[in-house]
């Protein structure tokens, strides 16, 4: 089985943290991260920097990203988003938007309807450029405001990205709701739709189910799989979210299971160690305490 692990610790991770680490930092721990073995690496959001001023940098940091034999990923909300980064070395971009309309107009400030012109012109451009473009669809398992989210709104929203050509579909537990046997039935509806090699889940580990979800998903056909380092992470803009399931702790299961993912444990640990002593806090991640309690 080859698992695909995309590092969103830079982006997800940071996004939602009380202090702001100096791009010189993070280009230090892309250095590490790379080291550690981590090949995919969502670095940063082309965003309004008073939505998300913790990524206010991403101009300078995507600008001078170390060159390295890594794909480079970020998020564009919209064209103005998608010039910026096309300045830069990034990859591939993201597009997102949420299956719940109250989180998509607090999050993007737009409805659902209007955001997929917008979205679809995003992509187009891309493609234009030669850059593949993921998806992300939010609130998959519920939303901070609405509660339930149908799973025909997820389904719709997966049909309509696909239409406009997005390589792959990130489905994201925003607010880390879901349970395992919810997200199998889930994935059974949405698999209807997108074929199980162009899905990758995206778990919030609010509660404790981030790596059981991500086991779901495995036995699902779904091989990729997003997580932070320290299990850092949150979106601002959805109460309640907390830190997305931890990279060391899907690497350990993995390895212990015969899963080899490239990723030496012992290194990604001491790059979230570096992480912690710059945020000033310890970091979630189960495996991160036990390794650092060696
Ligand atoms: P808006 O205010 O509606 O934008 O923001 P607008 O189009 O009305 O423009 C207003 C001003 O913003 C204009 O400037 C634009 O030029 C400027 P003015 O003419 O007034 O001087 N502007 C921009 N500036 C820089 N970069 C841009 C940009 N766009 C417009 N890209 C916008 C709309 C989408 C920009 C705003 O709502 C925003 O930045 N939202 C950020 C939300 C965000 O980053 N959320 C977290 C990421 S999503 C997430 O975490 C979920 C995920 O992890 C999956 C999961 O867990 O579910 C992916
Ligand atoms: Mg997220």
């Amino acid at each position: 089985m080859d698992v695909k692990i995309v590092e969103v610790g830079l982006r997800d991770g940071l996004q939602n943290e009380p202090v702001t680490l100096a791009t010189e930092v993070k280009k230090e721990l892309i250095e590490r991260l790379f080291q550690s073995g981590i090949k995919h690496l969502e670095v940063t959001s082309f965003v309004h920097p008073k939505w998300i001023p913790q990524l206010s940098d991403a101009d300078r940091l995507a600008a001078g990203l170390p060159r390295l034999p890594v794909t480079y990923r970020a998020l564009v909300p919209n064209l103005r988003g998608l010039k910026r980064a096309l300045d830069t070395r990034i990859d591939e971009y993201a597009v997102f938007l949420s299956a719940s309309e109250s989180h998509n107009r607090k999050n993007i400030n737009k409805s659902i309807r209007d955001t997929i012109p917008v979205l679809r012109e995003v992509v187009q451009l891309a493609h234009q450029h030669g850059k593949r473009v993921r998806g992300y669809v939010s609130t998959v398992f519920g939303c901070p405001y609405e509660g339930n989210v149908p799973v025909q709104n997820v389904v719709r929203i997966c049909e309509q990205l696909l239409d406009m050509g997005v390589y792959e579909i990130s489905l994201g537990d925003t607010i880390g709701v879901a349970a395992p046997l919810e997200v199998k039935h889930r994935l059974k509806d949405i698999m209807s739709a997108v074929p199980a090699s162009k899905l990758a889940g995206h778990f919030h580990d609010t509660r404790g189910t981030g790596l059981a979800n991500a086991y779901v998903c495995l036995e699902a056909g779904i091989y990729t799989l997003d997580t932070s380092f320290g299990g850092l992470g949150g979106c601002p803009y959805a109460p309640g979210a907390a830190g997305n399931l931890a990279t060391e702790d899907l690497v350990y299961m993995l390895n212990r299971q015969g899963i080899d993912t490239g990723i030496d444990l012992d290194r990604l640990c001491e790059t979230s160690l570096y992480v912690q002593k710059h945020l000033g806090k310890p970091l979630p991640s189960k495996m991160l305490q036990s390794y650092a309690a060696k």
